[in-house]
């Protein structure tokens, strides 16, 4: 199983690496450690919380052959994706076993007996006996109390978090069957080596912000060697975040208007949106791109009749900024920089932007 694990992954990698495009079936889905498949394109879910809106948009991703749905406990809308699947499902036009629905532990959550409390919630919302991706969302804390209807206090933070106390309990969730693999999100490798050193169990999926400006292949190689799974978050760089300007000074970047993807997107005849999802899919990285747009949602997965080839992607490359590309410090997260987990140390050392 272990050996199945790496070889679809490194088939699209070394087509790449070597100018030879991969096919479609090769980067359909990768093959998690812990052997399930997770299916390379998912639909993202955060920042919509209205009813409508999100059962239009997983109704239209759903009949697109969507079969992966990105969640967490901090979108607040579980509760609503669960009201869909639950009709697909009692229509039995989708099996529960081609759905690959991922959830999240929540940054308030982070002591090893909040872990069964916040899966539990999370399945009653989604109306599921288990899910097939349980990520631990941050690797920093803050108090249960300090979190207040989507609201999280400047002054939670929890110092007290012990990474080893909580994967042993999301391992104990595996082992009861409600969650098929578990991983973790916007952990750094510092953090994700102690968890493979210290457990039997290896995180199967690494989830972290990773677009055309924040490409991340450090961490992508590290993770490979590692048979760790990755997938992007923010793929096409989050432009519906307006207010991150206003609250971190940061630009939001442009990647749709970039005239290197814009010209690329020309030569294949496909939109700057499919290059973008697709430079990240031929590295063996899974995208769960959001949109509420049945238009865009469809256009996000018909990405596999095309390919990059050598050049598009040298080109691509070249145009990572590194951590000057990120967009996500969470240092609005109740005082995470002040964490001991807080995992961009190299942040701390830079003057706020
Ligand atoms: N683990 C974490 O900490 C974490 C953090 C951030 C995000 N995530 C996950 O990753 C998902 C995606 O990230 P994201 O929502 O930040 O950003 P994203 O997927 O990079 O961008 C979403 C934005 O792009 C627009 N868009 C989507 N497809 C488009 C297309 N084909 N052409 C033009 N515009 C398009 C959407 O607008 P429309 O809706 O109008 O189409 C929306 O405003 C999230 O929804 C969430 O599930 C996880
Ligand atoms: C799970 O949640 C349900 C409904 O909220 C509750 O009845 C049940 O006791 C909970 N089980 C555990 C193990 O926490
Ligand atoms: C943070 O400070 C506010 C105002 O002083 C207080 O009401 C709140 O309980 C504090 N939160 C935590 C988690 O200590
Ligand atoms: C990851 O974060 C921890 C906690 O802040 C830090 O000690 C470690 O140096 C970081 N590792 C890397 C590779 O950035």
């Amino acid at each position: 199983m272990m050996m199945s694990v790496r070889l679809c992954v490194a088939l699209a990698v070394l087509a790449v690496a070597n100018g030879v495009p991969p096919k479609a079936s090769d980067v359909g889905w990768v093959v998690l450690n812990s052997g399930v498949n997770l299916p390379v394109v998912g639909l993202g879910t955060w920042q919509v919380t209205d009813d409508r809106e999100l059962e239009q948009a997983l109704d239209a991703a759903l009949e697109a052959g969507y079969r992966h749905i990105d969640t967490a406990t901090i979108y607040r809308n579980e509760h609503l994706i669960g009201k869909v699947l639950k009709r697909w499902l009692s229509e039995g036009k989708v099996k529960r076993e081609e759905l690959f629905i991922t959830t999240k532990l929540p940054v308030y959550g982070m002591r090893p007996a909040d872990v069964p409390y916040f899966l539990n919630e999370s399945l009653t919302k989604l109306q599921l006996d288990y899910v097939d991706m349980y990520l631990i969302h941050m690797p920093f804390a803050v108090k249960r109390e300090a979190y207040n209807n989507g609201r999280i206090d400047a002054n939670g933070t929890d110092l007290t978090t012990d990474h080893l106390a909580i994967w042993k309990a999301m391992v104990a969730e595996k082992e009861a069957g409600r969650a098929k693999a578990l991983g973790v999100s916007n952990f750094n490798e510092t953090q994700i080596e102690r968890i493979i050193k210290n457990s039997p169990v290896p995180p199967a999926n690494l989830q972290v912000e990773l677009h055309l400006y924040h490409q991340q292949k450090p961490l992508i190689r590290f993770c490979r060697k590692n048979n760790i799974a990755v997938t992007a978050y923010s793929p096409i760089g989050s432009p519906g975040s307006k207010w991150l300007t206003l609250l971190s000074g940061k630009e939001l970047p442009d990647l749709l208007n970039q005239p290197d993807v814009k010209a690329i997107a020309q030569k294949h005849n496909k939109t700057p949106a499919q290059v973008l999802l697709r430079h990240t899919v031929q590295w063996g990285v899974a995208v769960i791109p959001k949109s509420s747009n049945p238009k865009r949602i469809r256009e996000n997965i018909d990405i596999f009749d095309f390919s990059l080839d050598g050049k598009d992607v040298a080109t691509l490359d070249a145009l990572d900024k590194g951590l000057d590309g990120q967009l996500f410090d969470m240092k609005h997260i109740g005082g995470s920089e002040s964490h001991p987990e807080y995992p961009w140390t190299a942040l701390l050392d830079k003057p706020v932007a």
